[in-house]
């Protein structure tokens, strides 16, 4: 049978080297800057078809003028690919990642990522680098604010979400942008959380941790992949062939974009395995990547190289038919005004809005709560709002703001202002968020006079402390922050006043003391756009806090990385004999567990069942658990379907996440809560790393949080 050539192959045989090297070049345009900035002007390029693809140009009018010279004064007329770090939000900014994971909600991840591929389509663009989706077990990492938490489950359910959200059930509609699933792969555990740093974990640890995220992207369709500038005992995920080629083109069948991160491909040389810029584009080539961001290292480097025979055109067509595919995919080719050609109505700006502090809110996790200092009581009258945080609206958008820079943002004291309006609301910072500067310390404890009812402090990190390049020896509160704390806590103790610390963070803090000490801790991340509203709608009850912390939180840097999903080992700890795993100095249970969140309402699990004792390979066993709300308010209440398997041929963690559901339930009712849990997810990878389903007794453990203490446990006879 003949084929018929499609409109790329023909194209791909008109093009000289220099237009096929252009199409597997990006560079930035300057407009946001988000790395070294190593590249001038790009419209010349364009022009003259030896530029094919943009990151970091907004607004319709510039996208579209860039694409006006490519598609009408280019000698081959091909569309360029736009792309942009939409990570949580283009212009509305939606809570950071890890405030997002804490909902436990796919509808929601789902949404934000719609609502973000609209606004950023409406904006000219037609690619995002998201979702980043490396799970994190070591919170010094500063990147761990943009991703799922500690938990492969988790962040394969995201993966998910997030591809089907931007990508829309059409990459071509003028509403849809291709995703980037990122940073293939096993970032996370860079050496001593250290940005940048080697990498160096177990063959099944990359598997059953860092791997499955990636899959699940894949199989919802991501059209792009980023390796992770990081290198992976030795090889950098850049050059990695037997990742890139084997296992995602291979075995899982990846046959998208992948496009390198910023200057990666040059970065080999750093790295020590190339020794010019030759070598370089030669292994990322042979990899599999097929854009070089930002290093122009194919654009200098494989003329050379296919000149000396050390690859071949054929290698070089692979790479720009699939940058092509994905043009066309994304309805380039015919037209490439199609993004940003309609101005957004303002009911759909009003109503992003509307997600956002909603989201913002369902993202907070109240961790602590005694003597029901949240919510406030409806009569309340005088509130003091303190700390570096009170009124710092830029911080609250976090540390990946993408085009958000122009919108008015909540601060706390606005948001709690706008909802009691009958209420005094007086204010002091105190301290700036990280400044030796004690001079304020004193005039913001004298503002808790016999008339304020309750104090909101608001701490935390300054939204750059986070992020890309961000990593932190000292994990605690910045500055003199501890010090307005004590003195605000010594003070509200004298004089009876209840105090709420509200914490803005990109990663869990040390701040075992805080914990203490408050009446009441909510932990804020950085909840966006909307923040001070969605904070009010807690603080005041207008909405019961439902989010619950997607990464365990340790009470000492000691015990990094601290996650749930631990082996027992040969001797677990045991207070009463030394020689059992345990530290001299702390405890080994963390502050807060893996899932750990208050609500409003108080829930009491019974009757926890399955639909049969057994199971084979095919079967679906349902789960059922009854929950009671013996609390005084209506809440939603998140819960957790683990499982533990005691024997195996390889042990296997205390816990394992299989499932998260949700039951509101009005004060005194009863309801059920009910979980699937197919038996094929109880295979693991056995002795020789491939799935097995070994026959046995696996536990179903079922409650609010990864403590095991909290769960209720059945179980279940697995048959060969
Ligand atoms: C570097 C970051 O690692 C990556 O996440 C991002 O997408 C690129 N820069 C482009 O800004």
């Amino acid at each position: 049978m003949i084929v018929p050539m499609s409109m790329i192959d023909k194209l791909t045989g008109r093009m000289t080297l220099a237009e096929k090297l252009g199409q597997l070049t990006m560079t930035t345009s300057s407009y946001a800057v988000t790395g070294p900035v190593i590249a001038g002007d790009s419209t010349d390029s364009i022009r003259n078809g030896t530029l094919g693809n943009l990151l970091n140009l907004v607004g319709a009018k510039h996208v579209h003028e860039m694409q006006r010279i490519a598609v009408e004064e280019s000698r081959l007329r091909i569309p360029l690919l736009i792309g942009f770090d939409v990570i949580h939000g283009h212009r509305t900014i939606f809570p950071v990642p890890l405030a997002e994971a804490s909902t436990f909600d796919p509808k929601i991840w789902e949404l934000t990522a719609r609502e973000s591929a609209r606004e950023t389509a409406a904006d000219g663009i037609a690619m995002t680098f998201a979702p980043m989706v490396d799970v994190s077990r070591d919170l010094r990492w500063g990147r761990t604010v943009e991703g799922p938490g500690e938990d492969p489950w988790l962040a394969a359910e995201i993966a998910r979400a997030k591809v089907r959200g931007f990508q829309g059930a059409d990459l071509a509609s003028p509403e849809s942008v291709a995703a980037t699933a990122k940073h293939f792969c096993a970032y996370g555990p860079v050496t001593g959380g250290r940005e940048y740093a080697s990498v160096d974990i177990s063959e099944r640890t990359l598997r059953e941790v860092h791997l499955p995220a990636f899959a699940a992207a894949v199989r919802a369709g991501t059209a792009a992949i980023m390796p992770a500038f990081t290198d992976l005992a030795g090889i950098p995920l850049t050059a990695h062939k037997a990742l890139l080629r084997d296992y995602l083109r291979g075995e899982l069948g990846f046959d998208g974009v992948i496009v390198s991160d910023y200057n990666a491909i040059r970065e080999l040389i750093q790295h020590g395995v190339a020794s010019n810029v030759v070598e370089a584009a030669v292994l990322a080539l042979k990899a599999g990547v097929d854009i070089d961001m930002m290093a122009g290292a194919y654009r200098d480097g494989l003329p050379e190289a296919l000149e000396r025979g050390l690859v071949t055109m054929d290698e070089v067509d692979e790479c720009v038919l699939r940058v092509l595919r994905l043009k066309e995919r994304l309805g380039l080719f015919d037209d490439p005004y199609r993004r940003g050609s309609r101005v957004e109505a303002v009911e759909v700006v009003t109503a992003r809005r509307r997600v956002a502090r909603d989201v913002g809110g369902k993202s907070l996790v109240l961790v602590k709560n005694s003597n029901d200092a949240l919510p406030f009581r409806a009569d309340i009258r005088r509130i003091a709002v303190i700390g570096p945080l009170a009124d710092a609206w830029r911080e609250m958008r976090g540390p990946w703001a993408a085009a958000g820079y122009e919108e008015p943002n909540v601060s706390v004291l606005a948001g709690l202002r706008a909802a009691l309006p009958e209420a005094q609301v007086v204010h002091a910072e105190g301290v700036a968020i990280s400044s030796a500067d004690t001079a304020g310390i004193a005039a913001a404890a004298d503002l808790l006079d016999d008339g304020v009812e309750v104090v909101v402090l608001c701490l935390g990190e300054a939204a750059e402390m986070s992020g890309e390049a961000s990593s932190r020896a000292f994990p605690e509160l910045p500055g003199e922050q501890r010090a307005l704390a004590d003195a605000v806590l010594e003070r509200a103790a004298t004089n009876d006043i209840p105090v709420v610390a509200t914490l803005f963070c990109g990663r869990p803090l040390i701040v075992p003391w805080l914990a203490e000490k408050a009446d009441a801790l909510v932990v804020a991340w950085f909840p966006g756009t909307e923040a001070g509203h969605a904070i009010a709608d807690v603080l005041t009850g207008r909405l019961s806090p439902s989010g619950r912390t997607p990464i365990t939180w340790p009470r000492a840097l000691g015990q990094t990385p601290l996650f749930y999903g631990q082996r027992n080992s040969g001797r677990p700890e045991n207070p009463q004999d030394r020689f059992t795993s345990k530290y001299l100095d702390s405890a080994n249970s963390p502050l807060f567990p893996f899932g750990f969140g208050l609500t409003y309402g108080r829930f009491a699990y019974t009757n926890l069942r399955v639909s049969a004792a057994s199971a084979t390979v095919e079967d679906t066993i349902e789960v059922a658990v009854d929950l009671t709300n013996t609390g005084a308010r209506e809440a939603e209440e998140t819960i957790f379907m683990f499982v533990r398997d005691r024997v195996a041929s390889v042990a296997r963690p205390l816990l394992e996440l299989k499932g998260v559901t949700k039951i509101a339930l009005k004060p005194g009712e009863t309801g059920t809560a009910r979980l699937q849990l197919a038996a094929a997810d109880l295979r693991f990878l056995g002795l020789d790393l491939k799935p097995v389903f070994e026959p046995g007794e696996v536990e179903i453990l079922v409650g609010p949080h990864a403590d095991p203490a909290r769960l209720t446990t059945a179980r279940v006879m697995l048959q060969g």
